[in-house]
């Protein structure tokens, strides 16, 4: 099933020039970008995309760490890209993450995880209409797709 989801390179991973190993993992499953800006995130969008976490001892945190630096915000689309881009991006925690995936592999902070993908489609739909407008995403085809699926 064809799918979209929101994807965060978080500021830590923008301040270490990494971004584009973190592109090149989306990109090398066969996933496409369908939307991106550069957005240095206020504290309170970080604290509407972060709503459902208000109350856990680590939200106040995690709201001043996404807006502390700017971010690269993307919208992805792909099969079943919700799950399989939170696979790639391994468990939250980098104490748990595994070697290979993009936490695994360039995360030893427990509170800077490099990358945030959205958990299902219903919060994908509500994340992407918080960052972006209907016309800043370009819908298109991969003509190799069929190899990939
Ligand atoms: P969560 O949605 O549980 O993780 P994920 O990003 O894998 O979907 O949590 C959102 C962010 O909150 C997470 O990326 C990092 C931060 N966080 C902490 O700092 N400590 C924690 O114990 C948890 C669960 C999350
Ligand atoms: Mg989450």
């Amino acid at each position: 099933m064809q799918e979209r989801t929101l994807i965060i390179i978080k500021p830590d991973a923008v301040q270490r020039q990494i971004i584009g190993r973190v592109i090149d993992r989306l990109e090398m499953k066969g996933f496409r970008v369908t939307g991106a800006k550069m957005m240095h995130i206020s504290l309170e969008l970080a604290e509407k995309h972060y709503q459902e976490h208000k109350g856990q001892p680590y939200y106040d945190r995690l709201c001043r760490y996404i807006s502390s630096s700017p971010s690269l915000v993307m919208v992805w689309q792909g099969e079943n890209i919700i799950k399989l881009s939170r696979n790639l991006m391994g468990e939250t925690l980098a104490s748990q993450a595994r070697p290979g995936t993009i936490r695994g592999d360039f995360s030893t902070a427990e509170n800077y995880n490099i990358v945030h993908g959205s958990d299902s489609p219903e919060s994908a739909e509500s994340e992407i209409s918080l960052f972006f407008n209907e016309d800043e995403i370009v819908d298109y085809e991969l003509t190799i797709e069929p190899w990939l699926s």
